[in-house]
């Protein structure tokens, strides 16, 4: 097993990445206030590995509640977030309940965000079923639901007291959804860690054929970048930031497309390529590492062009990201491998340009 910390003084916690990490209840047991737990799960997940846990707690005298959610982004809405709070309540779970994502990132946002208003925040748990999940959403604290005009745009931050990443849960996972969380591992490399980026280049192979020690190395590694951002930005007011490299054209991509149709990661890894191509066309980013990124992720699986929704349409979906700031959009470009950077100034004619060299059509 694999740990580190996220640092956040008294609300610090720890990420144990590895093989069979569902069975160990005792790590959970140890994170709970009260023996009274709330798993959250969705009805794909739930029958893989609900059984196993829940068992276990019950032997260990904890009451479970199971709530279980439809799949799919396409939930991750008001009125599935009702659903939460309606099986909280029938159960009559009490304050000192322990909400436990048990999934992807959906059922980690939608559950984080429960947690953090049920009865104004009860303790809340993650165990993420997916790679994505794994390297990003269920680190950081970030919870919350789409609304139909925008991606991400209700919601809170409540921390979660432990995360118990399962190695081998990751056997289950349909490939497309491997490369989606693949996008979110190489954003790390671009963002902050070239390092990183050239021993993903290198070890692509061995990820995609799913090999544990390279993809236990790559969880890790993605751990460790977000808990330093996270321990000195908790609520995004700087580098943060960096981590929605690719997630504004990406949004734009989801929210254009309708929720559920591009993955999440797909739609971030050509939201990548769309932000590389802008920063090599302001001069900041060579030709050689443009086609590097581009390369990467079309050997991760991911598209490298975004649907056809048209430059306007694009842009006007962009607007209403949350990273606009007194009507400025903000963007992650890259002034190099490992080197992002957040930008408020961009001409509307650059991005438009850029939008239209790396779309369909
Ligand atoms: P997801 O939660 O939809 O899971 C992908 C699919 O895989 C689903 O069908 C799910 O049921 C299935 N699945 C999950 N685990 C499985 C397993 N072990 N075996 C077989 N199938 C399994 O998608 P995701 O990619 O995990 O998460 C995407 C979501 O995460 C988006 O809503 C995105 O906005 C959010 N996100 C949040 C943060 C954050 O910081 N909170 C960061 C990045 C992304
Ligand atoms: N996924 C972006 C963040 O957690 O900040």
């Amino acid at each position: 097993m694999r740990s580190l910390t996220v640092d956040l003084d008294a609300r610090s916690y720890p990420i144990h990445i590895g093989a069979g990490l569902l069975a160990r209840t005792d790590v959970i047991q140890a994170h709970l206030k009260a023996p009274l737990v709330a798993v959250v799960s969705n009805e794909t997940v739930a029958p893989l590995y609900l059984a196993g846990i829940s068992s276990a707690l019950r032997d260990q005298g904890v009451r479970i509640t199971e709530i279980i959610l439809p799949d799919g982004e396409l939930h991750k809405d008001w009125q599935t977030l009702n659903r939460i709070y309606d099986g909280l309540l029938n159960n009559r779970c009490e304050r000192a309940t322990t909400v436990i994502a048990l999934g992807g990132g959906v059922v980690g946002d939608l559950a984080g965000f429960a947690a953090a208003t049920y009865q104004r925040g009860v303790p809340f748990i993650q165990l993420p079923t997916t790679l994505l999940a794994q390297v990003d959403s269920s680190v950081g604290g970030k919870t919350g639901i789409n609304h139909p005009l925008g991606k991400n745009m209700i919601g809170a931050f409540h921390q979660p007291r432990l995360v118990l990443a399962d190695t081998d849960t990751l056997k289950t996972l349909p490939d497309r959804e491997l490369h989606a969380g693949l996008a979110e591992v190489i954003k790390y490399g671009l963002v902050r860690d070239a390092s990183f980026f050239d021993w993903i280049e290198s070890n692509m192979d061995k990820l995609l054929a799913r090999e544990t020690g390279a993809l236990t190395y790559a969880i890790e590694r993605s751990c460790i970048n977000k808990a330093q951002i996270v321990a000195e930005d908790e609520r995004e007011a700087g580098v943060r930031a960096l981590l929605n490299l690719g997630h504004t054209f990406g949004h734009a991509i989801e929210a254009g497309l309708g929720f559920g149709d591009w993955l999440h990661g797909e739609a971030v890894a050509a939201g990548t390529v769309m932000a590389a191509e802008l920063s090599r066309r302001l001069g900041w980013l060579s030709s050689a590492d443009c086609v590097r990124t581009t390369a990467l992720l079309q050997q991760a699986g991911l598209p490298t062009q975004g649907p056809a929704l048209g430059a306007d349409r694009y842009l006007d979906l962009m607007a209403l990201d949350k990273k606009v700031t007194a009507g400025k959009m903000r963007l992650v470009l890259l002034k190099g491998i490992g080197e992002g950077v957040v930008c408020t100034e961009i001409g509307a004619n650059d991005m438009r340009a850029a939008i239209e060299a790396c779309c369909h059509g």
